[in-house]
């Protein structure tokens, strides 16, 4: 399976960038195979729309934004939030301007640093982050980059238990230490969570971001699919410390992700201790990327073309909800696609 034959996966929101990365100019995007435009409306909320021209195909984040509106390079039609033309300079300036001389608008929100961009009917809100809402936890961003490999690989490498052991046995991994007590998996719906214990090797580099003592620590991890491309842990070390760890990974198309990491963590860290907190997962992350690049992007949603272990549970569980999600429909048809936004609008009215 490929992402691009699961029409349903529209229907998500992903992050697409930092909000610190939209400035005045505008900023070109790519989620699910196609390009948008992301850029500050008159109103000052962000406005997303296709990225190409009605007139000539243009790439309009080539452009520039005036008054809130983007302005076209190759021409300089200019179109506001709503996608709307609003000047055609080669035109009767007494004409009115035709209304199929738009760009299709796109829903796009501003959550946690994040730019968010949903290209269907969002079947969900953007995930909402309890640790992030009820305080008490830091925000870290850590890692925004393009990988080589499947958004369903990225998320089935973090629900991965087993890899730890041995994809990261230069960082925090011990080969010697790759059994773990036997877990219970908790599905509802799309939900799936589980409660892990495993032993991981302590480092100077984890003793320093963590605070803990000894070689070997046991440590407790809520391991939890948010959405289909969204992983949350949460590692519970004998110290009280709670490091949040959330993966998103976005489809930018078949064979490409925008990987996003950050965390919260409850232990207030200064500035050095999160340079070191973000120098480790960033190191770790590397090996996750580099395996993966060399890991067919093509992602069987049936449990017989792969084999599996005890240990793999959860990403057999994984691939049972792409699959009923491979099934569905997108909410939103083709030649809807224009008033994807307005539908939005208007089913946000609907439900209390
Ligand atoms: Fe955009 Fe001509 S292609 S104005
Ligand atoms: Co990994």
């Amino acid at each position: 399976m490929y992402v691009s034959e699961i029409p349903a996966l529209r229907d998500y929101w992903y992050p697409v960038a930092y909000s610190t990365e939209l400035t005045d100019a505008p900023k070109a995007v790519r989620l699910l195979s196609d390009n948008y435009v992301i850029w500050r409306a008159a109103d000052g909320k962000m406005a997303c729309a296709v990225d190409e021209c009605p007139h000539r195909a243009a790439r309009l984040s080539q452009g520039w934004v005036e008054d809130g509106n983007i302005v076209c390079p190759y021409h300089g039609w200019a179109f506001d939030g709503s996608g709307a033309c609003t000047r055609i300079p080669q035109n009767d300036p007494d004409k009115p301007i035709p209304p199929r001389a738009r760009t299709l608008p796109m829903l796009v929100e501003e959550k946690y640093g994040l730019i968010w961009l949903c290209v269907g009917m969002p079947r969900e809100d953007i995930p909402i982050l309890p640790e992030l809402e009820e305080g008490g936890f830091t925000l870290i961003h850590e890692m925004m980059e393009l990988w080589d490999t499947s958004a369903p690989r990225v998320i089935d490498n973090a629900l991965d238990i087993s890899h730890v052991a041995w994809t990261h046995r230069n960082t925090i991994g011990d080969s010697n230490a790759s059994q773990f007590e036997s877990f219970e998996i908790q599905r509802d719906g799309h939900d799936l969570s589980a409660r892990i214990s495993y032993r991981a090797r302590v480092t100077e580099a984890l003793r320093k971001n963590t605070g803990l003592t000894g070689e070997y620590t046991i440590r407790v991890t809520n391991s939890k699919l948010v959405q289909p491309f969204m992983y949350k842990d949460v590692m519970e070390y004998e110290n009280g410390l709670r490091h949040v760890l959330y993966k998103t990974a976005t489809p930018v198309d078949d064979s490409h992700t925008l990987f996003c990491q950050f965390i919260a963590r409850n232990d207030a860290p200064d500035a050095e201790k999160v340079a070191g907190i973000i120098d480790l997962d960033r190191r770790i992350q590397a090996e996750d990327k580099e395996l993966l690049a060399g890991v067919r992007p093509e992602f069987p949603l049936d449990i017989q073309t792969e084999m599996h272990t005890r240990a793999d549970r959860m990403t057999v569980e994984y691939r049972k909800i792409l699959a009923e999600l491979a099934a569905e429909n997108s909410d939103v048809t083709p030649d809807e696609a224009w008033a994807r936004p307005f539908l939005a609008a208007a089913k946000a009215q609907r439900t209390p």
